[in-house]
């Protein structure tokens, strides 16, 4: 049988078409890496993720020198951490984000960036983006989740280095001290990072100032305990500040005369008791 050289030509082109367009729908599902929600990544019970314990209290965790892992919850309607208070994390870093929802389908959106997934409850989301510059980045919510998801957003803000940490402060000590014993604040400061921290713990308690330097292992915490006598204070009341690397707290401790007497006071009228106490 003969066939037109035109005919083979073009048998030949529909042939080539046939196997690119195999090729191309292959390479687009399997080798660009592109993975689907819940293919690959863990699950959870809706009705555990507020006790679970990395999305139960979530935010940012060093893992390696360059390498954070952020875990948010993304909950009608916030995203948290991100809607009160934003994600920070520093410049040059591999940010792997891990997202789910104790409630309803929402989405995890950074702006400006290809991070773009659904948030299935039951279903952890995880995808890594790089950040090589400080910026600020908004955070939105693309799946409609009820009356305010419009108002679902957030921040993720990108450091610059060296004004990034994972501080926390946390401060204890009693409200009320009676003449002669001491007033005693605890501060615990605790760093997330992998390197240990070395700082500066400030306090100043009724206009006493007292410092100490500590060093607080990586991914550990330091206890630092003031002390003043309440006697140096006095009566009345006096505010403390205790301060660490920018982080800050601050109360008022009352120094009484006598602590067992004001208690019982305490009981039956305390402004009666204020005011006999002036006269
Ligand atoms: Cu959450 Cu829309």
């Amino acid at each position: 049988m003969n066939i037109h050289t035109y005919e083979k030509l073009w048998l030949v082109a529909a042939m080539v078409l046939i196997v690119a367009f195999i090729g191309t729908i292959t390479y687009g599902s399997v080798g660009l890496g592109i993975a689907m929600v819940g293919d690959d990544s863990d699950s959870i019970d809706p009705n555990d993720v507020l006790d679970d314990e990395e999305f139960g209290d979530p935010g940012v965790q060093q893992v390696g020198e360059d390498e954070y892992e952020v875990y948010v919850r993304a909950q009608t309607f916030a995203f948290i951490p991100g809607t009160t208070e934003p994600i920070e994390i520093p410049e040059d870093s591999e940010v792997t984000f891990h997202v789910t929802s104790p409630d309803v389908i929402h989405s995890f959106s950074v702006v400006g960036t290809n991070v773009n997934t659904m948030v299935i409850p039951g279903e952890v989301a995880s995808m890594t983006v790089e950040f090589d510059e400080p910026g600020e980045y908004g955070l939105v919510c693309n799946e409609y989740c009820g009356s305010q998801h419009h108002e679902m957003e957030g921040l993720l803000v990108v450091t610059p280095e060296d004004e990034f940490d994972l501080t926390e402060l946390s401060v204890t000590g009693d409200d009320e001290v009676a003449l002669g014993d001491e007033v005693e604040l605890t501060a615990t400061v605790s760093n997330g990072l992998l390197e240990d921290l070395e700082t500066t713990v400030s306090a100043e308690i009724g206009g006493e100032e007292l410092e100490e330097d500590v060093t607080v292992p990586g991914e550990g915490e330091t206890e630092v305990t003031f002390t003043v006598d309440a006697d140096d204070l006095g009566e009345g009341d006096h505010d403390w500040t205790i301060t660490v690397d920018g982080y800050e707290d601050s109360g008022q401790v009352t120094v009484v005369e006598n602590l067992e007497d004001e208690e019982s006071a305490d009981g039956e009228d305390d402004n009666d008791d204020t005011e006999e106490n002036d006269e």
